[in-house]
Parts: C-alpha cells; sequence; structure tokens
C-alpha cells in the first residue's frame, strides 16, 4: 500500500495517527536541526519533518532529496507549533519515521509553483510538468465537474449522448479542413469534422430527437486566444423545437452549470438582442453588456460642418466615457493611437471634453462651437465631466473600430469584472454575407440554417435581405455557443445550395447523403452548439483557453511537447502512394 491519506487530507483530527503518503517532493528546508519537507500531490501539500536528533540518517536523508523526488513516508501526525492559516493541512505535520525514494527527478526546467518562472514554450514542452501546478489542476478538475454537470443535466432532460465519426467528409464551418489520406482507397482522404453537424441532423432524421456529444472538432484557421486548432464542443440538436425551445434548454443547462459550479444565480430571462442592434449599438455580434456606453449615431447630427471627414462620411459615431473628461493629452494620443493601428483600421479620432465648469472642448473646435458641441452632448447623453469619442468612416469598417475603442474604454475604466456574468442571446442573423472579392454569397453560419419563414419569399428576388433562424450565446463578449433551426424540406435546401453558387452536381457531390436523408421524412428540427473551451475559461476567469485543455497547441498550431506536425517515414507516404513537393 502507497498511502493512506491524500496529501490534502490531513487534520487537527488526525493527530496521533500513524499514516503513509506518497507524493512529490515540493521543497526542503533545514531549520535547527530539522528538515522540514513538503510533499504534494493533486490533493494538497502537507509538511513532514525529520528530527536531527532522533535519526539523524533519516533527517539526512530527507536533506538530500531534490526537488520532485517522489516519496513514500510512514509517520505520526502532530500537531505543528507554527500553524500555516494558508493551506488546508496547516495545522499539523508529520513527524517522519521511514522514508522511501520512489523516483528520483532531475531538477526540472522551471518551478512548480503557482507563479512559476517558466515561460510559455518552456511550460508547453513540458507540459507534463505545468500541469502538476496547482492553477492548472484546478482548472482540469472544473473542466471535469462542468462536464459531469453538463452530462447530469442533458441526461435528466432525456437526451442521449451519440458518438459520430472523426474520419469523415467536409463539414462547411467555414474553415479549412484537416485531412487524413486513406490507405485502403487509394489518393482518397477524409476530413475531420470541423463539427458534427451533418451526423446530428442525420440523427434527427433517424429519430432520435434529443442528442448531444461533448466531442473534438477540428479546424485548420488562425489561432488566436480563444481558438485552438483541436476544440471541444458541446453539440446538441433536437427535434419537433421551435428556437424558443431550444433556447429555453439551454439558457436553463448555462443557468444550471452557473449554480451548480460558481454557486452564481442569474436573475430573470437572458435578453434576446436582434443581431442589427447589437451591431448599431456595440458594433459587435458578440457584445459585451457588462457595461453600457453604448454607440450613439451622429451622422446627421455633424453633417455639413465643413470638416471633411465627417461630411464625406458614410457613418459618425460616437461613445460617452462617463467621468473621464480629465483625460490628459498624453491619454487622448495613446488611445487616437489605439484606435489607428491597422488591426483597428480608423483614420483618427474626435474627442469632445465635457467639463465639469460646463464648457466644451473638442478636437474639432475649429468646425463646431460651442452650440454645435452641446447639441453632441444632448444626443450622446453626456454630462459635466464625460468624455466623448467619436470616430467617422465606412459604417462597417467604423462600427467594428469603435467597438475595440469602447472595449478598450471598458478595460481602463475598470468595468469588465471577470466575476460579473451578462449573457445574451443575439438572434435573427443575416442568412447570407455578400463577398465583393468572390462576387457570392456565403453561409453567414451554415447553408443548414433555415431562413425566418417570412422572409423566404426573398429567395428570388432579394436574398441579401433575409435573416437567419439562427442565434448565438454570449457572455460577456465571447461567443460561446451558436446554433439555427435547420432547413428540413429538400427543395428549400436545394434552393439554399443555388444561392450560395453550388451547382446540383458539387451539391450533390458534398451533401448527396442529407438531401437523400431529406426524402425519407425528416422532421422539423435545430440544435446549437457551445464551445466548450471557451465556457471552461469564462468560469476560470482565462484570458486564453488553451489553460483549460490538457495538451494544447501553441500559436503556429505545434504541439511542442511530442513536437508534432512532423515528418513522416518514405514507406509510409508509399503506402500511401503520396509523393511530397520540394519546400517552396
Ligand atoms: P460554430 O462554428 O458557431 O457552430 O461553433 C460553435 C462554438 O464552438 C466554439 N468554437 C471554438 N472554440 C475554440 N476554438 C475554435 N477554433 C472554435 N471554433 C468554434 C465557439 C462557437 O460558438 N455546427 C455549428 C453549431 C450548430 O449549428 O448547431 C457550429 O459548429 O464557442
Amino acid at each position: 500500500m502507497y498511502r493512506t491519506h491524500t496529501c490534502g487530507e490531513l487534520r487537527a483530527e488526525n493527530i496521533g495517527t500513524e499514516v503513509k503518503l506518497s507524493g512529490w517532493v515540493q521543497k526542503t528546508r533545514e531549520l535547527g536541526g530539522m528538515t522540514f519537507v513538503d510533499i504534494r500531490d493533486r490533493y494538497g501539500i502537507t509538511q513532514l519533518v525529520f528530527d536531527d536528533s532522533k535519526n539523524a540518517q533519516l533527517a539526512e536523508n530527507a536533506a538530500n532529496l531534490g526537488r520532485e523526488y517522489v516519496i513514500n513516508i510512514v509517520g505520526d501526525v502532530i500537531e505543528r507549533e507554527s500553524k500555516n492559516k494558508n493551506i488546508p493541512t496547516g495545522e499539523i505535520e508529520i513527524l517522519v519515521k521511514q522514508l522511501i525514494v520512489l523516483n528520483e527527478s532531475e531538477t526540472p526546467p522551471f518551478t512548480i509553483e503557482d507563479e512559476t518562472d517558466g515561460g510559455d514554450e518552456l511550460r508547453m514542452k513540458y507540459r507534463y510538468l505545468d500541469l502538476r501546478r496547482s492553477p492548472l489542476q484546478k482548472s482540469l478538475k472544473l473542466r471535469h465537474d462542468m462536464g459531469i454537470a453538463i452530462r447530469n443535466y442533458l441526461h435528466k432532460q432525456g437526451f442521449y449522448e451519440i458518438e459520430t465519426p472523426y474520419l469523415i467528409k467536409s463539414t462547411p464551418e467555414g474553415a479549412r479542413d484537416f485531412v487524413v489520406p486513406s490507405r485502403m482507397n487509394e489518393n482518397q482522404f477524409y476530413a475531420l469534422p470541423q463539427s458534427p453537424q451533418t451526423f446530428k441532423q442525420l440523427l434527427m432524421v433517424a429519430g432520435y430527437d434529443k442528442y448531444f456529444q461533448i466531442v473534438k472538432c477540428f479546424r485548420d484557421e488562425d489561432l488566436r486566444a480563444d481558438r485552438q486548432p483541436e476544440f471541444t464542443q458541446i453539440d446538441c440538436e433536437m427535434a419537433f423545437v421551435e428556437r424558443d425551445d431550444i433556447l429555453n434548454v439551454f439558457e436553463g443547462l448555462t443557468k444550471y452549470l452557473f449554480k451548480e459550479v460558481k454557486g452564481f444565480e442569474f436573475e430573470g430571462d437572458f435578453q434576446k438582442m436582434p443581431y442589427d442592434t447589437a451591431m448599431e449599438l456595440y458594433g459587435s455580434d458578440k457584445p459585451d453588456i457588462r457595461f453600457d456606453m453604448k454607440f450613439v449615431e451622429l451622422t446627421k447630427t455633424v453633417a455639413n460642418s465643413g470638416f471633411v471627414v465627417f461630411d464625406s462620411a458614410e457613418y459618425v459615431a460616437g461613445i460617452t466615457a462617463k467621468g473621464c473628461s480629465e483625460y490628459t493629452r498624453k491619454q487622448l494620443d495613446a488611445l487616437t493611437d489605439f484606435v489607428k493601428k491597422p488591426q483597428i483600421g480608423a483614420q483618427g479620432l474626435v474627442y469632445c471634453k465635457y467639463n465639469e465648469d460646463g464648457t466644451l472642448k473638442s478636437s474639432v473646435d475649429k468646425f463646431f462651437d460651442a452650440d454645435a458641441l452641446k447639441q453632441w452632448a444632448e444626443v450622446m447623453n453626456a454630462e459635466p465631466g464625460d468624455l466623448m469619442l467619436i470616430l467617422a468612416g465606412n459604417k462597417k469598417k467604423t462600427q467594428s473600430a469603435l467597438c475595440e475603442l469602447r472595449l478598450e474604454m471598458g478595460k481602463q475604466l475598470g468595468l469588465m469584472n471577470r466575476n460579473t456574468f451578462a449573457p445574451l442571446w443575439v438572434v435573427d442573423f443575416p442568412l447570407l454575407e455578400w463577398n465583393e472579392d468572390s462576387k457570392r454569397f456565403f453561409a453567414m453560419h451554415h447553408p443548414f440554417t433555415s431562413p425566418k419563414p417570412d422572409d423566404l419569399h426573398y429567395f428570388d428576388s432579394e436574398p441579401g435581405r433575409m435573416k437567419a433562424n439562427a442565434y448565438d450565446l454570449v457572455i460577456n463578449g465571447v461567443e460561446i455557443g451558436g446554433g439555427s433551426i435547420r432547413i428540413h424540406d429538400k427543395d428549400i435546401q436545394s434552393k439554399m445550395f443555388d444561392t450560395l453558387g453550388f451547382s446540383k452536381e458539387e451539391a450533390n457531390d458534398q451533401f448527396g447523403f442529407l438531401m437523400n436523408a431529406f426524402k425519407y421524412g425528416a422532421p422539423p428540427h435545430g440544435g446549437v452548439a457551445f464551445g466548450f473551451d471557451r465556457l471552461v475559461s469564462l468560469f476560470a476567469g482565462f484570458d486564453s483557453i488553451r489553460d483549460t485543455i490538457a495538451f494544447p497547441k501553441n500559436n503556429s498550431g505545434r504541439d511542442v511537447m511530442i513536437d508534432s506536425p512532423s515528418f513522416i517515414a518514405k514507406e509510409q507516404l508509399d503506402e500511401l502512394n503520396i509523393q511530397l513537393k520540394a519546400k517552396q
């Protein structure tokens, strides 16, 4: 037997008992004829004490233990003289009688502490050591707890968890596919699923009217803090449902998770905000509504002043930053630099301070007199003490830049508290997106999303006007999940493929299996998928989803620990009938 207790378990009531513990050496120190060793496992840390005067050899062996040695000890639980209130085992220590080194360890390349000295790449390379650290252990425990709670909730609601294959044909989620060559089918490739979308729809045709799966998805796309090339979805589909049936079940799941796992209760229903409103007020389809600072459009208010930037702009809009009229020149210059960054893309920033004494001072005083600025203040709901920040230009780009500026101000003013949770459903997305380069429509969500029934007649006249019966769950500005009511009628589905520029052959080649299935009694259905990594990250208060994943990839899509992707042997390539091109 290696242990009677874990390293996080012993308390004052265990004093006087003999125990056996196993774990890793966190640190050793010698003090006044005693050697102290902290022993650690995933449950916690316990202090061991070796008394030089009682057993000099044992104390010397203890002093020679290196960091991360794996040890096994037998000893008596005794009361600790100087108690440590910061750890649950802080009232006791173990007076060790026997010490066995189960395995030695090389000195780890970084400290296994909450605040480690290891950089990102180093910790990724030695991920198994990084995973010994308590913040990561807490994160993986949180992920586990959430997974269990999700399964419990959906099981109670009558959902079946059904696995779908990983070696499939391309799914149209808008990213590139990862592909896998087939040895048995020469020159042919599988694609890894970007999501189980088509399979879950087939399960609805098959009559499994409540499906879910906590499932890996694979997308070859540019990576960011909230994107990994392989990530996990809580993927769901239901039949005989309308939009609100789905929203109710998954709002219920969200509330259940917050209550069970975080002890946090939401009041009332999540707000439903049409996409158009989200864009008008926040310039984003994933608005962070923890704070207000809504956009106010000023295009008409500022027209015809002679200020060419405003006069020539398709769209002028601003935000009011409460209590910021004292922003210094330096701070305002920094904000101007911020909006002019290439990834934000504004040409410049106009500001207007509404000073405490009631006077108004703007960066465009040459063109706008005090009365005009007063009018701005009225329209923008600004009061003495406030700062108005205004951008102008092409509507879409300006909305996007103003959104970034709003978030930056939210950060600067401390309005984005990690312990405040502001959820909403963004609904009524456009069905299609026009791409100017390729001069064709793309599905904003995916090609199986149903148009709103009232918009069906636009298919032939103005497809761009159609709204989708689609929805996203957004919490604190993060897109947690998205879904839609699907098309279940083969004629509408075929019309959709037409509108997206698929020829009959292309549609048939890619999605013939689904169109065929729809000939055999497809029920009305719809679903949603939540990003599990993003949800865990939100619960944990992390900036990146990386630390919610045991073995993540870095920003170049590499696993630096196992050194993948990597070259494969010539024999493997030959077997697959693949010849590599010379590196360009
Ligand atoms: P969608 O593409 O919106 O919908 O994905 C659903 C959710 O998955 C998460 N997500 C990601 N998380 C981490 N890394 C990524 N690369 C990544 N990409 C997406 C997001 C997102 O909201 N089949 C549809 C769902 C449906 O219609 O039912 C789908 O996959 O949180």
